[in-house]
């Protein structure tokens, strides 16, 4: 809801407020940012300023103690006396600096503003109109009308408003729009700026943010998601002190180096307590975001493209407009700012036919084969697959020209027949004989050297005239600012998509873009958000069309993971890195960002070809299965008893899918660093999955407690441990203690013992109601060595157990 009263503007969420003032010079002072507080408390929460400071420039001399550079902000110009972070570096018509952005207007209205050419958040709580319900009325009956019309006044309630705020350099004629868009139910409110001149010269920006916002400090540390290649996404903290503190990217994507989203949150906020905000952009591309402290103790928080490399100029009439950033806040911790940012994703971000919809369990053979595949091994795989309950066969990387290594092929689009000899058309309809959809892997924005496309059309690749260009992986980069490019994409791709009738693809980026050029540019400072601008328009020109195919946006893993890419895919592939140890990290990094439903999350094989960590099969289940599940490994090379473990996982999967892919996930607090333990409940609180993970063991480990947050307090539930395998093989020559005879734990017997016979790992049963689950059941003893018994919880190094928690009541009435 947004209201305005003697010009302070009322922006209130569900559980939060946001307010700010027109001061009597026309600037925007920020007033307040955190819990819902009542319009009264204005008075209370102003900033005095009763003192002036000295050394600082007044604005005016009529009253010295108004001072750009102490007043909390909701944009700030240069010139005039702030000298805090900018969120702005203008060269204005006149080729000075100096900038001062005054009030002029504002109006509100209902719903989003799309921005023209950029992804962004949107509402679809249009409401139908009343003539059409009442229509349908007569065939359904009163009390189905008085429910929509119940529904429509929520929705109505709920929806979004935006506010767009005018303001203007008079001076020089240039006007600047702030915009706020509050999405009240999820807590979130968006912001976005937009610049235009009117001025007869032109102007040129240096640095144009998306938002700026100053708040008081309360020991502030900044969080942010880092990492790189095979390691996305690590939660790192920072305290904020004095001066700057920046996340942000150059790659020419929102990289795997630094995820666009970060968090301020008090010092000791914890996962479920404390005032944490947090700030994530709608864009793909370079990325700035900064935490300032000032000298006064309040914090810049700014947030934006990067300013690295960019120049644009804007002539008469022209208008730039900035990519949406997104702002929440809770005051329960970091699982509070997590839950909004996951309900605003897949509400407002996540759209077309896959929102909210079930995600298919996926076959990848890119583990499997690599490059070295052929019809007849494929569609191996592929039956195994579907044996073991698999509903999609993804054929990754290698199916088109010369593509037997990563040296060659990228920018063509025919089909290799050696591999593939019915064709690609041919051999996605043998798999969907086989009873699974069928997903294809490209690559479209890169082009090898070694290919079709770069010997008829060297100048698609970016290189920098005069210089010597760099590879990566082999590969140069498509200039995606040249609108042929953008066509050959486009047209080859959605060719290949119509032909092979494909259902999901798996959308590729594998470099950074280096040399950056494009001869379509004169102002080669446009170079990296053309860039990106064009990839948007490939993107919506290829699946708006084709709303049926699921998008998993990937570049190397989690290298583009980020809210421009999921307003296009769905889901991204959060990682190359599937060991489950590396994924605790990184999809729990993640999570504090993005739902679920959001990360593609693979079993693949042990030892782990990256760590080469050897992890239990149950392990590798129990963390992906908080993600899209995947499987991407070599079945054939499985044990039976193996193969029948995955169908068991496939089955569980199914059978919890909506809870796992759309519950409310939340991160709860281990008391010790070897712990990771994870939740989800759904809705209704009637059911519910953790996670207990085991990193490294420590000898005679104490007593572990699981606990349950967010179920109701005075029902009962039931918790079950979910089944899973103890091969023999992970005792290797203790298993002489507990067998009647002593055996070789190398020699065959042993090795062949493994395949067909398990043990059960144990499974723990309890009732408790919510509270307790709140306050922690204590679980079974851990293995240490003195003895075993099915009722000794065998975690090891690596070791994890899924628990399954349901109401009590439920299950008795569907008896
Ligand atoms: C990238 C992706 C992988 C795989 C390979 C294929 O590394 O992240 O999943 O598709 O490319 O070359």
């Amino acid at each position: 809801m947004i209201t305005v009263k003697d010009n302070i503007f009322y922006l209130t969420t569900k559980d939060t407020s946001y307010w700010f003032q027109i001061t009597k010079y026309g600037h925007l002072e920020q007033v307040y940012y955190g819990p819902y507080l009542r319009e009264q408390s204005i008075e209370g929460l102003r900033f005095k300023r009763t003192a002036t400071i000295g050394s600082s420039i007044a604005y005016d001399q009529e009253d010295v103690s108004y001072c750009l550079d102490n007043l909390p902000l909701e944009w700030s110009g240069i010139g005039y006396g702030d000298y805090r972070f900018s969120p702005s570096e203008i060269k204005m018509p006149d080729q000075c600096f100096a900038n001062d952005f005054i009030y002029v207007s504002h109006e509100i209205v209902a719903g989003h503003i799309p921005i023209e050419g950029l992804p962004h958040a949107y509402d679809d709580s249009c409401l139908e109109g009343e003539a059409c319900l009442e229509g349908e009325a007569h065939l359904k009956g009163n009390s189905w009308l008085r429910e929509r019309v119940l529904e429509k006044e929520e929705k109505k309630a709920t929806a979004c408003e935006t506010l767009k705020i005018l303001l203007s350099d008079e001076a020089k004629k240039v006007y600047l729009y702030l915009f706020y868009t509050v999405y009240p139910k999820v807590n979130v409110i968006t912001r976005r700026t937009r610049i235009e001149n009117h001025h007869k010269e032109p102007l040129v920006l240096r640095k144009f943010l998306s938002m700026m916002l100053d708040l008081p400090n309360r020991n502030f540390k900044m969080i942010t998601f880092d990492g790189g290649w095979i390691k996305e996404a690590n939660r790192h903290d920072r305290k904020i002190t004095y001066g700057m503190h920046t996340n942000f990217s150059t790659t020419g994507a929102s990289s795997n180096r630094h995820n666009p989203g970060f968090l301020m949150a008090e010092e000791q906020a914890t996962q479920h307590k404390g005032w944490v905000y947090g700030f994530n952009l709608i864009y793909s591309g370079n990325h700035f975001g900064g935490i300032e402290l000032s000298g006064h103790d309040l914090t810049r928080v700014v947030l934006g493209i990067n300013p690295h490399c960019f120049e644009w100029e804007l002539k008469k009439g022209e208008a730039f407009d900035a990519p949406e950033a997104v702002l929440t806040f809770s005051d329960k911790g970091f699982n509070g700012v997590s839950h909004h940012f996951h309900d605003f994703i897949n509400e407002h971000i996540v759209r077309g036919d896959w929102k909210g919809r079930q995600r298919p369990v996926l076959l990848n053979n890119w583990e499997a084969h690599f490059f070295k595949f052929n019809q007849s091994k494929l569609l191996h795989l592929a039956k195994q697959g579907k044996d073991l309950g698999v509903e999609l066969f993804v054929l990754d990387d290698g199916w088109f020209g010369e593509r037997n290594s990563d040296t060659a092929g990228l920018g063509d689009y025919h089909v290799n027949k050696k591999k593939l000899p019915s064709g690609l058309k041919g051999f996605a309809d043998k798999i969907r004989e086989i009873g699974l959809e069928f997903g294809l892997w490209f690559e479209p924005e890169m082009v090898n050297e070694d290919s079709e496309l770069f010997r008829k059309h060297p100048e698609y690749a970016i290189r920098i005239p005069g210089r010597r260009n760099t590879l990566g992986r082999n590969q140069l980069v498509l200039d995606l600012c040249n609108s042929k490019v953008q066509d050959y994409i486009i047209e080859s791709v959605g060719r290949i998509l119509d032909e092979a009738k494909v259902s999901y693809v798996k959308w590729d980026m594998n470099r950074h873009i280096s040399d950056a050029f494009s001869p379509t540019l004169t102002n080669q400072g446009e170079f990296y958000h053309r860039y990106i601008l064009g990839l948007y328009r490939v993107l919506e020109e290829i699946f708006t069309k084709r709303p049926h195919i699921l998008l998993e946006s990937c570049s190397s893993g989690g290298n583009r993971f980020d809210l421009g890419m999921l307003c296009y895919s769905p889901q991204v592939w959060s990682s190359d890195d599937t060991d489950p140890i590396e994924r605790l990290r990184i999809q729990g990094g993640l999570s504090y960002l993005y739902p679920p439903s959001t990360m593609g999350a693979h079993v693949s094989s042990a030892p782990h070809q990256q760590t080469l960590r050897e992890t239990p099969l149950s392990t590798r289940f129990n963390v992906s299965c908080f993600g899209n599940l995947g499987y991407e490994l070599d079945l054939k090379y499985l044990t039976r008893l193996e193969k029948q473990e995955i169908k068991e996982q496939i089955a569980f999967y199914k059978k919890h899918r909506q809870l796992l892919q759309y519950g409310r996930f939340s991160r709860i607090e281990s008391l010790k660093e070897n712990k990771v333990l994870w939740q989800t409940v759904n809705r209704e609180q009637t059911k519910a999955i953790s996670g207990f993970f085991q990193t490294l063991t420590t000898a005679s480990e104490g007593y572990d407690v699981l606990k349950v947050f967010d179920l109701k307090k005075e029902v009962m539930y039931q918790i079950t441990t979910k089944q899973q395998n103890l091969y023999i093989k992970r005792f290797g020559g203790l298993v002489k203690h507990i067998l009647p005879v002593e055996l070789d734990p190398n020699g065959l017997i042993l090795r062949t013992a493994n395949k067909v016979h398990k043990l059960d790992d144990c499974v723990e049963s309890y009732q408790g109601d919510g509270a307790l689950l709140e306050a922690g059941i204590r679980l079974n003893n851990q293995f240490m060595g003195s003895h075993y018994n099915p009722e000794t919880r065998l975690l090891g190094d690596f070791g994890s157990n899924l628990y399954v928690i349901e109401v009590v009541e439920e299950k008795e009435e569907e008896k």
